[in-house]
């Protein structure tokens, strides 16, 4: 890495893209943090308003789509959020559309590098998908970067590496077990100089099952109105969720002394919700991203409200609702014996959903995502085991981080090695 690292040159052009279930992180590496939007397109239908408004796009994308959403406009039935759960469906034509059109307006955004510098001819790209994504995700991006290169010459090179690989790079890792969860999906992959494959164990559940709970939670509060408010879910989610360390001690707790874990979150200059003496429902919000299985959340489950796909992988079932520490024991148990020590002692959680507070005031109750973790491998296995568990800096941006190392590290004349899977694919050598 030193020497690329050294090459101005190289250090200008690394990009990152990560295409998240909600949000899409990309840019370059100079930035330093990737740009955010909304992983979200709107199909509008043609209208002489919009015209009138010189809006003739009949696809918008990203962060400019709420500006179209009136709340109960018919405009909504035409929203394509293009992943789920990480994936997106190979027929899915429109969500293909919709991740186009975020690609090609992320680069649009860096135009400006082509200007007076003579020696940038374009961007060396890393894509990360999830690490169980199907192979013709890759090979659609790949479509996609070489029609943005044909149309702005701005994709000189493109590669696509795992999400918690992209992790592990950030962390500067090569014996590791990354959790990486975002909001469509939770993926446990040990990785010792590579993912190792057979060990991945992935769950398609991720902050989305958070903002189910707390939907509901609003709703048992009597805010039946916000329940379907998406924006004000998620930051009353944010806002009030906590991570028991224990739950069924910290409901007690919470239902001794309700004053002390009340809050009132104010979501807009008009709207406050006040928990009351319901601040025990406060744990759910936190337990379910680490246990769905738990009988607390058993009404829920019989509501529909937390429907969570089992994954297949290979020969394997895993249940969507397998509590985290049993997915993350079942995966290091896959790799060999060798490595279990290592790994279960370099734990690196990522990804928006374990970004969790814990309020100092509560700390004897309410925990962060790795002391969460750490608890539970902890009393599963007994306190001799040394079980060590961190949290990335920038939880939302370490895979976006190592995919613009990535695109620095990786040699410019090394293409695309379909047995290893690396390697750039090149304009004027693949499209
Ligand atoms: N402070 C916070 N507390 C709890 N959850 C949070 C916090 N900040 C962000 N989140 C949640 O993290 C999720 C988004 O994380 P992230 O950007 O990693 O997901 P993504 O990459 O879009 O999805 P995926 O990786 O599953 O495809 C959302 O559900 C969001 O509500
Ligand atoms: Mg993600």
């Amino acid at each position: 890495m030193g020497a690329a690292a050294l090459d101005p040159r190289r250090a200008l052009a690394a990009y990152g893209e990560d295409y998240g279930t909600r949000y899409f992180k990309f840019g370059p590496l100079v930035e330093q943090k990737p740009r955010v939007v909304e992983s979200v397109g709107l199909f509008l239908e043609e209208s002489h308003l919009l015209k009138m408004f010189g809006i003739e796009r009949q696809l918008v994308v990203g962060d400019e789509v709420r500006r179209f959403l009136g709340a109960k406009s018919a405009l909504a039935r035409s929203v394509v959020y293009p992943l789920t759960d990480g994936e997106v469906r190979r027929d899915d034509e429109r969500a293909w559309l919709v991740l186009s059109e975020l690609t090609r307006k992320g680069f649009e955004q860096f135009k400006g590098f082509k200007e007076g510098r003579k020696d940038f001819d374009g961007f060396y790209v890393t894509a990360a998908l999830s690490a169980i994504a199907p192979e013709y995700m890759r090979e659609e991006l790949l479509k996609i970067h070489a029609k943005v290169d044909g149309e702005t010459g701005l994709v000189k090179a493109f590669t696509v590496i795992p999400q918690p690989l992209a992790v592990a790079i950030a962390e500067k890792e090569i014996s590791c077990v990354v959790v990486e969860s975002g909001h469509g999906n939770t993926q446990i992959t040990p990785i010792h100089t590579y993912p190792i494959r057979e060990a991945v164990v992935a769950l398609y559940r991720g902050g989305a099952e958070a903002d189910a709970i707390a939907a509901e939670v609003l709703k048992d509060l009597g805010y039946g109105d916000l329940a379907s408010d998406e924006i004000a879910v998620r930051r009353f989610k944010e806002e009030a969720g906590l991570i028991p360390l224990e739950l069924d001690d910290a409901v007690r707790r919470a239902r001794e002394d309700p004053e002390r874990f009340r809050c009132r979150i104010k979501l807009s200059a008009l709207t406050e919700v006040d928990v009351g003496d319901k601040g025990w429902y406060r744990f759910l919000i936190g337990e379910v991203v680490f246990n769905p299985a738990h009988e607390i959340f058993e009404s829920y489950r019989k509501k529909g409200v937390l429907s969570i796909r089992d994954a297949r992988l290979g020969e394997e079932t895993v249940e969507g609702t397998l509590p985290l520490d049993e997915a993350l024991l079942r995966s290091i148990r896959k790799t060999p014996t060798a490595l279990h020590d290592t790994l279960l002692s370099r734990i690196i959680l990522s990804g928006g959903n374990f970004q969790w507070k814990a309020p100092e005031n509560l700390k004897d109750v309410a925990v962060n995502a790795p002391g969460k973790v750490k608890h539970l491998l902890s009393k599963r296995l007994g306190g001799s085991v040394n079980v060590e568990v961190r949290l990335t800096q920038d939880p939302q941006f370490s895979v976006w981080k190592g995919c613009v190392v990535w695109s620095l590290a990786l040699p410019e004349n090394y293409l695309w090695n379909e047995k290893r899977g690396e390697g750039w694919f090149k304009r004027g050598v693949h499209y």
